[in-house]
């Protein structure tokens, strides 16, 4: 598909993102682009109004034919003191323009909550992505077909939601719906967060060294390893922390980064242990995904990362990238764990219209409990995760509503 990019101009105020702090309790981070200096934010809570103003950095990607070529500034803000459990709502004033009104609701440190979760919102352009987006929203207020309550306060990405992430007009077409402005958001990158713009009649798609735009785009907690800052980082909502991995990168394939986030994992993931009831992960690439797809997953990204992932007890790894759907039995020492003490892998496929055939080996291997094929019977998914001192219940569910797959994961001990 070609667009026209080169004639849509920079809009005054866009990209306005809502992410998570540290600690989500007290901490939320916003993130926005402007054309014109001196923007600022309207941050409002009952009757009150405050003015923050962000720190602003001029920017623009400046290869190819993308039209982040043009510069604008990144406006970031952190906000800290927060009140937990609070709703806030905010606007970005530029001058005479105004944004739509946002809110988000500060983690409160209650144990029974829940939250959604999505992966591969490509290819770019397409009607589902928004649409599940919107399917979860409602699902998540009434998850048992109950009593419709409020719903979830955080969304997490394992990453590909564009296809080009040198690629300006995409990036407009996923953040481009007001839904964003409803939740905290906190997105993982995948690989095709890192392709720049591929030259006319060259083969080759240039990979950048780091997720440039993403990180022009998100302001995450910056509390990863140095050479993925901002895309590497971990953050607690309630009682889970929760970890994004750049799992995405395909230019460290042969590992050196990967090490890095590794050891980083290591050393700044495990001695939280008793500090959460349940530990997240989410990252692009899914280690117990396809056998076939992306042989370098299993191949590379397996070995680093399933030893780290069991000795640090995670109970949940959400991924996609190879576009089929599979969940794994709760797996420990290489093998399903028998008393239920394990992680659960979670590759959710599509949360868009990309989709393939699953690998026989994901329905020969013994690990994984549920296997869909997704390009048999195309279905968009995304995931609801109801949490309480005793358990994770997830439910992945369709555009239908249907719930396709759900599974119990348990606190640890
Ligand atoms: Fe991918």
């Amino acid at each position: 598909m070609i667009h026209t990019i080169l004639a849509l101009p920079v809009l005054l105020i866009h990209f306005i993102v809502t992410n998570p702090g540290e600690d989500a309790s007290r901490q939320i981070n916003v993130n926005w682009h402007c054309s014109e200096q001196g923007s600022c934010m309207l941050l409002m809570k009952d009757s009150e109004t405050i003015a923050v103003k962000a720190e602003e950095k001029l920017w623009s990607y400046p290869k190819g034919d993308s039209l982040f070529q043009q510069q604008r500034y990144v406006c970031s803000v952190s906000l800290d003191n927060l009140e937990p459990g609070t709703d806030y709502s905010y606007r970005i004033v530029a001058g005479k323009d105004t944004s739509d009104v946002r809110s988000f609701t500060t983690a409160s440190g209650t144990r029974t909550w829940n939250f959604l979760a999505f992966a591969d919102f490509q290819h770019a352009f397409n009607e589902q992505a928004h649409k599940i987006i919107a399917k979860g929203l409602e699902f998540s207020a009434d998850p048992d077909g109950k009593t419709a309550g409020k719903s979830a306060p955080l969304v997490i990405c394992s990453g590909d939601m564009i296809d080009t992430g040198a690629n300006e007009e995409s990036w407009r077409w996923i953040l481009g719906t007001p839904l964003f402005g409803r939740f905290i958001y906190a997105a993982a990158p995948g690989d095709h967060e890192f392709w720049g713009v591929k030259p006319a009649g060259e083969k080759h798609i240039p990979q950048m060294e780091t997720p440039a735009t993403y990180n022009a785009i998100f302001n995450n907690p910056k509390n990863g390893v140095e050479v993925y800052r901002n895309s590497n980082y971990y953050f607690y909502y309630n009682n889970v922390l929760f970890v994004a991995l750049t799992l995405g990168d395909s230019n460290t394939f042969l590992c050196g980064n990967f090490i890095l986030e590794a050891e980083w994992f290591r050393k700044t993931i495990l001695p939280l242990k008793g500090t959460y009831d349940y530990l997240v992960v989410f990252g692009h690439k899914s280690v117990f995904g396809s056998y076939k797809e992306d042989r370098g997953v299993r191949k590379y990204l397996s070995p680093i990362w399933y030893p780290v992932f069991t000795e640090a007890g995670v109970n949940l790894v959400v991924s996609g990238h190879d576009h089929m759907y599979s969940r794994t039995y709760p797996l420990k020492d290489d093998s399903v764990s028998s008393t239920g003490d394990g992680t659960f892998y979670l590759d959710l496929g599509s949360s868009g219209n990309k989709y393939r055939e699953p690998d026989e080996g994901l329905y020969s291997d013994g690990l994984h409990a549920k296997v869909l094929n997704l390009k048999a019977e195309p279905q968009t998914l995304g995931a609801s995760v109801s949490v309480d001192r005793k358990r994770m219940e997830v439910r992945v569910f369709n555009l239908d509503g249907e719930v396709v797959d759900s599974f119990v994961v348990p606190r640890k001990r």
